[in-house]
C-alpha cells in the first residue's frame, strides 16, 4: 500500500512512524513533512489548505491512501477532493469537519444527539457582551466560534480578563462563544469511526497551559500521557455510548456521516463525562503516546476505516505499559516563537519533529511553535515519564521551553474525580 500523509507536525511524524513499521505499506510519503519526517518517509511539497493541491499531489503520487493530519484542510474540503479522484482518504468530508470547524454546529449536533455538554452562549454584539458574561462565571471560558488551534480560548476567575479577550476577539469580527466551566479532569478520547461504527483508542490527558502546575495561557498541547491509569472501568465504553456513538449516528442522519478520527476532547465531571469540543482528527499531542502503544499495523486500520469496513476489522492489539511525551517548545511560544536555532539531539530514539527544517548545511532548526515532541514508554506512567525526561535531557535548543511535570500527578495518583 502507497501511503501519503498530509501535515508536518509531530503527530504526522508519529502517523509516518506506525506506517513505516506496518510491513503491507511499500511506499510512504509526507506533504509537507518535516526533517524527522524526511528519515522515514519521501518529502514533498504541497499546500495544505489547498484541497485541489492534495488530490494532485495524491493521484501524481498514486496514492492508495492519503491520510489527512490537521484539521484546516478537512475543513476546507481537502478529502472530498481526494476521495472525488478514486483515492482512498483517512479524515472526513468538509461537512462532518464542521464538528470541529464551527462550534455553533458542534452545539447544535450535541443538543440534538443529547450528548452533556457545557451550557453555551453566542455573542456577535458588544452591546450584549455584559449582560451575557453576568450569566456565567466565576470562573468565565470565553472561545472564539472557529478554528483557533487551541490558543482561541481563556478559561479565568478574573472578569477584567474574561471581558478583555471576548472584546479582542470581537473587535476582530469574530463572534465569542461563552461556556459555563466544566469542572474535573480532562480526557482525550479517540475514536476511529467509518461513517457507523466506532473504535475507540487508548484514552490520554493532555496538558494545555504553557507552564507547569497548568499556569500561563493554553497551547495546542505541550505534553500527554497514555492509558489513563486513574480512570474508571468501563470508562471508554460509557463515553462511546452516551457520547460517541449518538454524535455519528445523528451526523449520519444529517447525511453528513463522519468518517475518519472523532476526538472527543471531555471533563469528568461530578455528574459523568461531558463534552468540551470534537476535533475532526487526532490530536497532537496525545498521538504521539497512543500510537506508541498501538500494536496493530496502522495501515491497514485507517484504509479500514477510510473504506467503510471498521465493523470487519480485528479488535485492537495494545503494548503494555505507558507513554509519556514532552513537548519542546521554542523561545516566545505560545506567542510569536523564535525560529532558526540549531537543535542537537534530534536525531535520537523517541524524538519526534514538529517544527523543524533541515538547513543547506545539514543542520536541523527550529521552524515553529513546537518544535520537537519527546516520548517515553515504560512498564508504568513513572517509567515512562523517567524515559521521556531522560531523552528531553539531551535535547538542546537555545531558549528552549517545556514543562516538567507531565503525568507527574497521574504517576503519584493525584488525579481524581471530584464527588458530588
Ligand atoms: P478548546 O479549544 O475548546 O479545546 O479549549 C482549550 C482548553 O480550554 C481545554 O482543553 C480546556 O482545558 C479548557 N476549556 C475549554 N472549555 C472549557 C470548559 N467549558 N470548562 C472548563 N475548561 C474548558
Ligand atoms: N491536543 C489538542 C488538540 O490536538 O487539539
Amino acid at each position: 500500500m502507497r501511503v501519503l500523509v498530509i501535515g508536518s507536525g509531530a503527530r504526522e511524524h508519529a502517523l509516518a512512524l506506525a506506517a513505516a513499521h506496518d510491513p503491507a505499506v511499500t511506499a510512504l510519503a509526507c506533504a509537507p513533512g518535516n526533517a524527522g519526517i524526511a528519515s522515514l518517509a519521501e518529502q514533498l511539497g504541497v499546500d495544505v489548505a489547498s484541497p485541489q493541491a492534495i488530490a494532485e499531489l495524491a493521484t501524481g503520487w498514486r496514492a492508495d491512501l492519503v491520510v489527512i493530519g490537521p484539521e484546516v484542510p478537512l475543513v476546507a474540503g481537502a478529502a472530498d477532493a481526494v476521495r472525488k479522484t478514486g483515492i482512498a482518504c483517512f479524515g472526513p468530508s468538509a461537512a462532518a469537519a464542521r464538528i470541529e470547524g464551527s462550534k455553533s454546529f458542534a452545539k447544535d449536533v450535541m443538543a440534538a444527539a443529547k450528548v452533556a455538554t457545557a451550557h453555551s452562549e453566542t455573542v456577535d454584539n458588544p452591546a450584549h457582551l455584559d449582560e451575557a458574561l453576568a450569566r456565567f462565571g466565576p470562573t468565565w471560558v470565553v472561545k472564539d466560534d472557529g478554528l483557533a488551534a487551541g490558543k482561541g480560548v481563556v478559561v479565568t476567575a478574573d472578569y477584567d480578563q474574561a471581558r478583555a479577550h471576548a472584546m479582542t476577539l470581537l473587535d476582530g469580527g469574530h463572534p465569542v462563544l461563552l461556556e459555563s466551566f466544566l469542572d474535573g479532569p480532562e480526557v482525550s478520547l479517540f475514536c476511529l469511526v467509518d461513517g457507523r461504527t466506532v473504535v475507540p483508542l487508548l484514552p490520554a490527558q493532555d496538558f494545555k497551559r504553557v507552564g507547569d502546575g497548568d499556569t500561563g495561557p493554553n497551547t495546542g498541547g505541550m505534553g500527554a500521557y497514555a492509558p489513563l491509569p486513574w480512570a474508571p472501568d468501563g470508562l471508554v465504553e460509557q463515553i462511546v455510548a452516551d457520547i460517541v456513538q449518538p454524535v455519528v449516528d445523528e451526523l449520519a442522519a444529517r447525511d453528513t456521516p463522519f468518517s475518519g478520527l472523532l476526538y472527543a476532547g471531555l471533563v469528568l465531571t461530578a455528574d459523568g463525562p461531558q463534552v468540551i469540543e470534537f476535533n475532526c482528527r487526532f490530536g497532537d499531542p496525545e498521538t504521539q503516546v497512543v500510537l506508541a502503544l498501538l500494536g496493530t499495523p496502522i495501515a491497514g486500520l485507517l484504509y479500514a476505516t477510510a473504506t467503510g469496513k471498521l465493523a470487519e476489522h480485528p479488535p485492537l492489539e495494545w503494548h503494555p505499559g505507558a507513554a509519556v511525551t514532552v513537548v519542546i517548545a521554542a523561545d516566545g511560544y505560545p506567542g510569536l516563537p523564535r525560529a532558526g536555532d540549531v537543535i542537537t539531539g534530534a536525531e535520537s530514539e523517541g524524538v519526534l519533529h514538529a517544527g523543524t527544517r533541515r538547513r543547506d548545511d545539514g543542520a536541523i532548526v527550529a521552524h515553529g511553535g513546537r518544535v520537537l515532541s519527546v516520548v517515553g514508554l515504560g512498564a508504568d506512567l513513572a517509567a515512562a515519564r523517567e524515559q521521556a525526561y531522560e531523552r528531553v535531557a539531551k535535547v538542546h535548543l537555545a531558549g528552549s521551553h517545556h514543562r516538567t511535570d507531565i503525568a507527574s500527578r497521574a504517576a503519584g495518583g493525584e488525579v481524581t474525580i471530584p464527588a458530588r
